[in-house]
């Protein structure tokens, strides 16, 4: 039976534990194995990119294998993913044919969908990535979809490991102005993955920013739900700055807008801030908006470890692709 990587829900300590002591094994130069030798693997770009469209491509490459980067209603054709749909509009291709006549070139397909930000009930259910899984026999790996990144959670998790060792940490996961409406992936696999690997996670958000309620209960009890950024940042090992919209008033950007605007100067990250923590690093996924989420005073400090931590991304997907691919 196939396995795909669309979150981390399920997986174990102890699984996540082993794909970063795999991601180590590649980073060092202890295992060049080429798992992938004579085989291609598809990845799909339904939006922009720039970390996660290189570090597959390279990793991908490194594994002795052969990327096909296809990007829907650019350099292949649009998509539509809806079952039964009437395809009489913009969509020339369906999912269906799509995945079944590229898996008989390519040993697994790379997904990156993100929220269109309209319609909460909808997106929360991860509708365009889910379609690929269930048409698919090969494995499906998530790129980043409406509410997942989970290759971004394990290379966060393997920075955390490296910059602080094995042990628990008080980590903040904190949302940060931005002048538009953000999708939730980022923070919902960050919450997810650091609730999984036994860190005391602390999410810091004004009001009506709070995550997908399904999720945060999927958090356990160490989790610490907050409006005080400056007590969030107290005694903090890692602070991890996320901008994303709001569930109130999704699929309404300009309420969105307005809203946040009262947010504007108070939830950003900077020197002052960081100056409570215990020492933090200070991490992003990346791209970051400059002196808007984060000060150039704190993105350039040593405390920053976003640099490092966009390079795991290549290490850990390898180790991802050698486990789904490498049998
Ligand atoms: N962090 C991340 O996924 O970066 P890209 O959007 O550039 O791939």
């Amino acid at each position: 039976m196939k396995t795909d990587l669309l979150n981390t829900i399920g997986m174990s300590r102890e699984q996540i534990e082993q794909l970063l002591e795999s991601s180590l094994r590649f980073k060092r130069g202890d295992d060049v194995s080429k798992p992938l030798a004579g085989k291609s693997v598809a990845l799909v770009f339904f939006n922009p990119s720039l970390r996660t469209r290189a570090s597959m491509q390279v990793g991908i490459y490194e594994l002795g294998g052969n990327p096909v980067v296809l990007e829907p209603g650019g350099t292949s054709w649009t998509l539509e993913h809806r079952t039964g749909a009437l395809m009489d509009s913009d969509k020339t291709e369906h999912v269906a044919e799509f995945v079944r006549v590229l898996e008989r070139y390519c040993v697994a397909i790379g997904v990156r969908t993100f929220a269109a930000l309209k319609d909460w009930q909808e997106e929360r259910t991860d509708p365009v990535l889910n379609a690929f899984a269930q048409y698919a026999s090969v494995p499906i790996i998530n790129l980043e979809s409406a509410m997942h990144h989970p290759c971004q959670s394990l290379a966060d998790m393997l920075t955390i490991r490296e910059k602080l060792g094995a042990g628990r940490k008080r980590v903040v996961l904190t949302w940060a102005w931005h002048p538009k409406p953000l999708p939730m992936a980022v923070p919902n696999s960050f919450a997810l993955a650091t609730a999984q690997m036994g860190h005391d996670l602390v999410i810091a958000h004004p009001p009506a920013y709070d995550l997908d309620e399904d999720l945060i209960k999927t958090l356990g009890a160490s989790v610490e739900v907050t409006n005080d950024i400056d007590a969030a940042f107290t005694g903090a090992d890692v602070i991890y700055a996320k901008s994303w919209g709001s569930k109130q008033f999704y699929g309404n950007a300009d309420q969105d807008i307005a809203t946040r605007e009262q947010y504007r100067s108070k939830w950003i990250v900077d020197e002052q801030k960081m100056s409570r923590t215990n020492d933090a690093i200070f991490m992003h996924c990346l791209p970051v908006r400059r002196n808007v989420i984060v000060t150039d005073g704190v993105i350039d400090s040593a405390a920053s470890v976003v640099i490092d931590e966009a390079e795991n991304r290549l290490h850990v997907q390898k180790a991802i692709l050698a486990r789904l691919l490498g049998g």
